[in-house]
């Protein structure tokens, strides 16, 4: 599946945003390693802290549903669905993804004319991981 593809899901995705509070939609595509794909979007709350990020959605959706080999993550967002910029994850979606996946998983970060890749090591550095840390 191409880059493309993924990122028409993520902007479908978007359009589902539940966002009252803050007014960001945000959408993300998560491609699984058999080609399965996994959307998501943010889901707000009155009491804010208990807002679930678009990234994560896709990854809560797709682990609970049996799959934890993802190849890439696309993700978009903005103001009332308008793509100004590139809409970056927030740090504890970050850490959700280096529980499954490796420094090299690419995510695509859209923005008004395209879309840049970034690989999760670049989006966190140093990142902790229980493996390294509970010998
Ligand atoms: N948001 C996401 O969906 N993903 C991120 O990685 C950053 C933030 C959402 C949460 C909230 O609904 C809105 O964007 C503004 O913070």
């Amino acid at each position: 599946m191409t880059p493309e593809t993924l990122i028409e899901q993520a902007k479908e995705a978007m359009t589902r945003a539940y966002a009252p509070y803050s007014g960001y939609h945000v959408g993300a595509a998560l491609l699984c390693a058999d080609g399965t794909v996994y959307t998501g979007c943010n889901v707000e709350n009155a009491s804010y802290g208990a807002t679930n990020c678009a990234e994560r959605t896709a990854i809560f959706k797709a682990v609970s549903e049996g799959h934890r080999d993802f190849t890439a993550l696309a993700v978009c967002g903005g103001k009332d669905g308008i793509i100004t910029g590139a809409f970056p994850p927030c740090g504890i979606c970050r850490q959700v993804m280096a529980e499954f996946c490796g420094g090299d998983f690419p995510v695509y970060l859209v923005n008004e004319s395209g879309y840049d890749t970034l690989t999760l090591s670049r989006l966190l550095p140093c990142g902790f991981s229980a493996q390294e840390h509970m010998r």
